[in-house]
């Protein structure tokens, strides 16, 4: 996929999970949201800028400074990026959670899944995943609750009970699969497979033609099974921050 299309998808993430603030400088953007998520908290260089690249570097340190929050970048891959990662390494910033975007076209399927509202799907994942806390379940709540654009959130049951849950948010054409998770005890029966197929007919019908997710480059079992389903490598990108 040529890097246009990689600066087209940051984009398209980046309106999918809206932050608490946000400023634009110089080709960058800031994003600003207490909590442990990176995504929402970051700096996304995702445009070539004018000013030297340590200047702007220092500007996004000071804006993160006066919010009381940890400055970190998202970066991906290009001459531009690479040579931000390298100002950021000589100023202490090491490599945190390295992830791929996998993409795929949308032709059919045939799959099903329920789609709730946002606070019942919370409540489940509070109820379901023991990693779910109620604090990790309202630090969630606050960038969801601010999605604009068209979102679904599916669970799946085993029986009466939910055990397999995953939201997506349409962009126009593109569809993103996100926070797919099936409970421990009933993995590698086919429940992650249906999911993704309800996910992908939801967004089918609502006129995507492009599905994409990021996965981080550790995680085996999810990759194996979105290459099997036909997820294809489009870019990477990782995430740059300065241990306390
Ligand atoms: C990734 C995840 C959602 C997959 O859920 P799942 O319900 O186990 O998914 P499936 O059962 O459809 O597929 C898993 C494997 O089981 C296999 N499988 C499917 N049906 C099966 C069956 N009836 N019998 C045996 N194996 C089966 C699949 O072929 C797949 O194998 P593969 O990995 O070699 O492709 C789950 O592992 C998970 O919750 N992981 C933790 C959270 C996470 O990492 N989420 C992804 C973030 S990007």
């Amino acid at each position: 996929m040529p890097i246009r299309s990689s600066v087209r998808l940051e984009e398209t993430m980046a309106s999918m999970l809206p932050p608490r603030d946000s400023m634009l400088y110089d080709g960058w953007l800031l994003r600003f949201t207490r909590g442990v998520s990176r995504n929402p908290n970051s700096v996304w260089p995702l445009y070539p800028g004018s000013d030297p690249i340590e200047d702007r570097v220092r500007f996004c340190e000071q804006q993160y400074a006066d919010r009381g929050l940890a400055c970190s970048f998202r970066l991906t891959k290009g001459d531009d990026q690479d040579a931000i990662a390298d100002i950021l390494s000589q100023r202490g910033y090491v490599v945190h959670n390295p992830n791929q975007v996998l993409t795929r076209t949308i032709s059919e399927s045939d799959g099903d899944v329920d789609s709730v509202n946002m606070d019942t799907w919370l409540e489940t994942l509070n109820r379901i995943d023991p990693e779910m806390t109620d604090e990790a379940i309202e630090m969630k709540r606050g960038p969801l609750s601010r999605i604009t654009l068209p979102a679904w959130y599916g669970l799946l049951s085993h029986g009466d009970e939910p055990c397999t849950y995953g939201r997506a948010v349409r962009k126009g054409s593109l569809f993103q699969l996100a926070e797919l998770w099936t409970s421990p005890t009933l993995r590698n029966r086919g429940l992650g497979t249906r999911l993704i197929h309800g996910l992908l007919r939801i967004g089918l019908e609502a006129g995507a033609t492009t599905a994409f997710m990021p996965v981080s480059v550790t995680n085996e079992g999810a990759w194996r099974l979105y290459s099997r389903l036909g997820f294809e490598e489009a870019y990477a990108f990782r995430y740059m921050i300065r241990p306390a």
